[in-house]
């Protein structure tokens, strides 16, 4: 007699078979490498709390993207660490700073790689904060008027992309109208809207240099990981005021918003896997508590399956090296 019985091992017997019929696959250009360009260094420093992640001089980030480029990545996301701070994070929009050096050097020997440059001012305040800090609290508005003017500087040196990742109420129209205005119409933006205070951020404060007198929280400005209704309509405050991109971040934890986000929005949706995934990975896999690039791979395509269409991760060209 023939019964309705579970019949799927056909669909999973040889990898040929699993292969073929893979709904979710990674590659090269879903991947975006994040960089930190740090201006009073002449060589790479390892940072100590991400294995394998480097702060670059201007000369080593060129070559960490030739070596990307090589690879198949097209995009970066670069940070910058100041020669100075200041409590305005004036270095941020300095026409020769790292980063500003770095897009420009990059758009003219790679001008296919497409380029994200991160608007905040944490990696450039003295105090760590991602905006103008005065007795009563963040200043909002002033911090708008220094985003726009790193925004203006970043676009000038020619970025495709300006990343703001303070979470700024109304940062994402500032920058609209401030490229717009200058004749930037065609940069574009990649709108970090539903950011959570995650404790999964310390390791990017010291490759950042953004930890050493750092007090508080974030959690003023960054998304409660309570909160899913709040992340959307940041989402969708955000759409509405210009964003091109929209991101989710961290990943890990948050991969039922990508997938809420997926069925609501039509733009682009990158995740970030943040350095605290990136660091328990790596650590897994030396504790050897897991296989690291098994572990890796399995991230980052739940990160696709969820919806993603651009993945940024500190492992973008080690896992191009295990996929190959
Ligand atoms: C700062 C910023 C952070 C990250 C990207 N931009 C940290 C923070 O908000 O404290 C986190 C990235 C990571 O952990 O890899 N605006
Ligand atoms: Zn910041």
């Amino acid at each position: 007699m023939t019964s309705q019985f579970k019949r799927f091992h056909s669909l999973r017997r040889t990898s040929g078979i699993r292969e073929m019929l893979s709904e979710t696959r990674l590659s090269a250009r879903d991947l975006m490498l994040p960089i930190f360009i740090k201006e009073d260094i002449t060589s790479p420093v390892a940072v100590k709390s991400m294995p394998g992640v480097f702060q670059h001089s201007t000369e080593s980030a060129i070559a960490e993207i030739e070596e990307a480029y090589s690879l198949g990545i097209r995009s970066v996301l670069l940070f910058g660490i100041p020669r100075h701070k200041d409590p305005h994070g004036t270095g941020a929009w300095n026409p020769q700073g790292g980063v500003q050096t770095v897009i420009k050097l990059t758009k003219s020997k790679r001008p296919e790689m497409v380029i994200f440059a991160d608007c905040c001012l944490c990696e450039y305040t003295t105090n760590g904060h991602c905006g103008i800090m005065t007795t009563r609290g963040l200043d909002n508005d002033a911090t708008l008027d220094c985003l726009k003017k790193i925004a203006f500087s970043y676009a000038n040196a020619g970025a495709d992309f300006i990343a703001p990742s303070g979470m700024m109420d109304g940062a994402v129209q500032a920058i609209r109208n401030s490229l717009d205005d200058s004749r930037h119409p065609g940069v574009g933006i990649m709108a970090y809207s539903a950011k959570y205070a995650s404790a999964l951020y310390g390791p990017f404060r010291d490759a950042a240099g953004s930890s050493h007198q750092f007090k508080g929280d974030r959690k003023g400005h960054q998304l409660n990981p309570t909160q899913s209704r709040e992340a959307i309509l940041e989402t969708l405050t955000d759409i509405a005021e210009g964003a091109d991109i929209v991101m989710v971040k961290p990943g890990m934890f948050y991969l039922d918003m990508v997938s809420r986000i997926r069925d609501l929005v039509h733009q682009p949706i990158a995740v970030y896997q943040v350095s605290g995934e990136y660091s328990m990975i790596k650590l897994a896999g030396e504790k050897r508590i897991a296989n690291e690039a098994d572990l890796m791979l399995e991230s980052l395509i739940s990160m696709k399956r969820a919806g993603a269409d651009i993945i940024i991760t500190y492992a973008a060209k080690e896992v191009l090296r295990f996929l190959n």
